[in-house]
């Protein structure tokens, strides 16, 4: 027998259907990724109707694709991991049914991952020495949120964000200077021309939440600035607006991750999440890490968005800690961390 334990993972919570094949929690055999973003850019954004049904179109083929590069076939697989929450309720069920139809029909135990624990998971796949406890900011195009990392599948959330997640922000600002979707990349991008104190944006402080984050202000604080260039006539400067937003968020970011480094004394940090992949924020995180003597980790971009990779080593991990679902799992799009 072998002792390999083999993990065939699924995610649809939002605009990716993907699959992936990930061995013993950390080695990822394949990872399919269908990507709908040149679809919804049309509309400027996610619409999850749509969402769904182009799931629905492209799973089986996502799913045979991730076994065949893989070198493996269901008879191999001795679980299936499947995003159930948080996420777009539509989008989620078809990963859900899908995953549960495979169970049933192959008799493979089923196991239900949150979609931020996949998230944080993906420090595991690159980092092999990394182990928990460390501390985790995920900052993606939904969420915002600093998390003790206790153990495997055990979370304590030091904050959230009160509105926007940092992405959303991204994907807001990127809308109303004329970048387009998905706001993210093309942020970063024009950023590099552009001169990050040309225009002082707020940093928003919780007075009564020391790790909670706001990005609406910082959205308004934009949105009137550019009303005002405009109705005093002052040209817009696509570059600079993009790198000082760009900076007023990452400044905010590390200085609550360094914030509760400094108070729980964390020695490992790691970041995860679409946003993740933003090179402003990677290196003023390795900067502020270096300076404390903290061991810093991140993903590949590829891992920072989203991805079935990452659902795998969560799934592996509540896995051989004998979590298992049955076939009343269900869609939960405001699934909290921690719950179950
Ligand atoms: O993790 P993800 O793929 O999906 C969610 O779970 O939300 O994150 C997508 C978000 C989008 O808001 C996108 O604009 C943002 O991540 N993003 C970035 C970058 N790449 C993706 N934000 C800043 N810089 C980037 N390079
Ligand atoms: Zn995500």
């Amino acid at each position: 027998m072998s002792d390999e334990i083999k993990i065939l993972a699924i995610e649809s919570s939002c605009d990716e259907t993907a699959a992936a094949v990930v061995v013993n929690g950390r080695e990822v055999r394949s990872n399919i990724i269908s990507s709908q973003i040149a679809l919804h850019t049309l509309y400027g954004g996610v619409v999850p109707e749509i969402a769904s049904r182009k799931h629905i179109e492209k799973i089986n083929q996502v799913i045979r694709q991730a076994l065949l590069e893989a070198d493996t076939s269901l008879d191999e697989i001795d679980a299936i991991g499947v995003t159930y929450g948080p996420g777009l309720v539509g989008a989620l069920l078809v990963g859900v049914a899908e995953a549960k139809a495979i169970s049933y029909a192959r008799n493979i135990p089923l196991v239900g991952v949150h979609h931020i624990e996949g998230h944080i998971s993906a420090n595991y796949i690159e980092n092999r020495e990394l182990e928990p406890p460390f501390l985790c900011l995920v900052v993606s195009g939904g969420h915002t949120h600093l998390v003790r990392v206790l153990d495997y599948g055990r979370y304590e959330i030091l904050g959230k964000t009160r509105d926007d997640a940092a992405g959303e922000a991204f994907d807001k600002v990127a809308r109303a200077i004329g970048l387009g979707y998905p706001g993210g990349p093309k942020i970063e991008k024009v950023s590099h021309e552009g001169n990050p104190h040309a225009v002082e944006f707020p940093r928003a402080k919780i007075a009564d939440g020391p790790y909670d984050f706001s990005f609406s202000g910082l959205k308004s604080a934009v949105l009137n600035y550019l009303n005002q260039c405009q109705m005093k006539g002052i040209p817009i400067v696509q570059a600079d607006i993009a790198a000082s937003f760009q900076k007023a968020v990452t400044d905010v970011l590390i200085g609550n991750a360094m914030k509760a480094i400094d108070e729980f004394g964390a020695d490992k940090f790691a970041i995860a999440g679409g946003v993740a992949s933003n090179a402003t924020l990677r290196e003023g995180m390795r900067e502020a890490c270096r300076k404390r003597g903290v061991e810093f980790y991140y993903p590949s971009p590829v891992f920072c968005t989203d991805n079935a990779a990452m659902i795998g080593v969560a799934a592996y991990y509540d896995f051989i800690n004998g979590k298992r679902d049955g076939l009343d799992l269900n869609a939960v799009p405001n699934l909290k961390l921690g719950e179950r």
